[in-house]
């Protein structure tokens, strides 16, 4: 049985399977052809956070091929202390197919993938989305080809959308910049793991913006306060002032750049009005593809499950 905890669950070979899945299932959408390839599975999403996208995008994923999904705030699930987390795992796997969890905690996801039984999908965590950074890639592809050798530049906070697009690009033959300010870039130990599974992978930290776009192919930004950071937003948006990206920074990049956000966007913070409305921003092929990637991503970790073990003994 596989999982998509984090980005590393997955061989570079398996990568590229679930990205050209989920774009074959969206060509053939473009034409009409919904194949129900979940007649009568059911997706559970259990959500500690808030979300648009996600939520959104795996449930219309789920009803376009043809199954059935549930949602579940984290209070409707009991994670207040009702009942112990691995119990309730196990609970939800024996009615679910799959489950999508959106945690402040990465333990949390690695409960689930331990007791539910069945393959458990990160919608998001403190630590990494998993998810958006597939939906990215297959929006570069879609958009220009190959990323093979290519340069992703993010330019904001080291949080999970920055780590999961790094993981993506070693498995990609990307290269990968990092504008953050001092204090917010990619921790020393990240930075030791993605060496230590990516040998080739080129990762460079700047803590200047138009430095570090210079010669890139796509620029990324992602909001300066995370959910979870609420408190931090004033003193966020002081430490951040240098690192929105203006018109003036995709031009340091050039004509054919892309720009992409994991949305949602605070317009006028991290991006400036002009750019996510630029031809050269991407943003909302990207929040499509959300949906595609999660039909692809759902077909192949179904496929993938011929060992669901039995629900009657304890699982150690
Ligand atoms: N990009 C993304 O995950 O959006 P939501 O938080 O709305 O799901
Ligand atoms: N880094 C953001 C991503 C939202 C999709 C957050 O965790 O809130």
């Amino acid at each position: 049985m596989r999982h998509l905890t984090t980005l590393l669950d997955l061989t570079s070979d398996e990568v590229r399977d679930v990205l050209k899945l989920s774009a074959r299932l969206k060509a053939r959408s473009r034409k009409g052809k919904r194949p129900s390839l979940c007649e009568n599975k059911v997706l559970t999403q259990v959500f500690e956070k808030p979300s648009l996208r996600t939520r959104v995008s795996f449930e219309a994923a789920m009803s376009q091929l043809g199954g059935k999904s549930i949602f579940l705030t984290s209070k409707e699930a009991g994670f207040d202390g009702r009942e112990t987390k691995e119990d309730i795992a196990r609970v939800l796997g024996g009615y679910s197919d799959v489950i999508t969890l959106r945690t402040f905690s990465q333990e949390l996801i690695e409960t689930f993938r331990k007791h539910a039984g069945c393959p458990i999908i990160n919608a998001l965590s403190d630590d990494y989305h998993p998810c958006q950074a597939l939906a990215d890639i297959m929006t570069v592809e879609e958009v220009s080809g190959s990323v093979s050798g290519k340069t992703i530049v993010y330019v904001g906070d080291g949080n999970n959308v920055a780590r999961s697009l790094a993981v993506i690009c070693g498995h990609m033959g990307c290269n990968f910049r990092i504008a953050a300010p001092r204090g917010y870039e990619l921790s020393a130990e990240f930075l030791a793991q993605l060496a230590d599974r990516f040998p080739d992978l080129e990762v460079e930290q700047f803590h200047s913006a138009p430095k570090a776009v210079a010669g890139a192919d796509v620029i990324y930004t992602d909001v300066w306060a995370s959910m979870g950071q609420e408190s931090e937003k004033d003193h966020r948006s002081k430490v951040f002032a240098d690192y929105q990206v203006t018109t003036k920074l995709l031009d340091v990049a050039g004509p054919n750049v892309l720009f992409m956000h994991c949305l949602p966007a605070r317009r006028g913070q991290e991006v400036d009005d002009a750019v996510m409305d630029d031809p050269r921003s991407i943003v909302f092929v990207q929040a499509e593809n959300r949906m595609h990637l999660a039909k692809g991503l759902i077909v192949w970790l179904l496929e993938h499950v011929n060992d669901k073990p039995s629900l009657s003994k304890p699982r150690r």
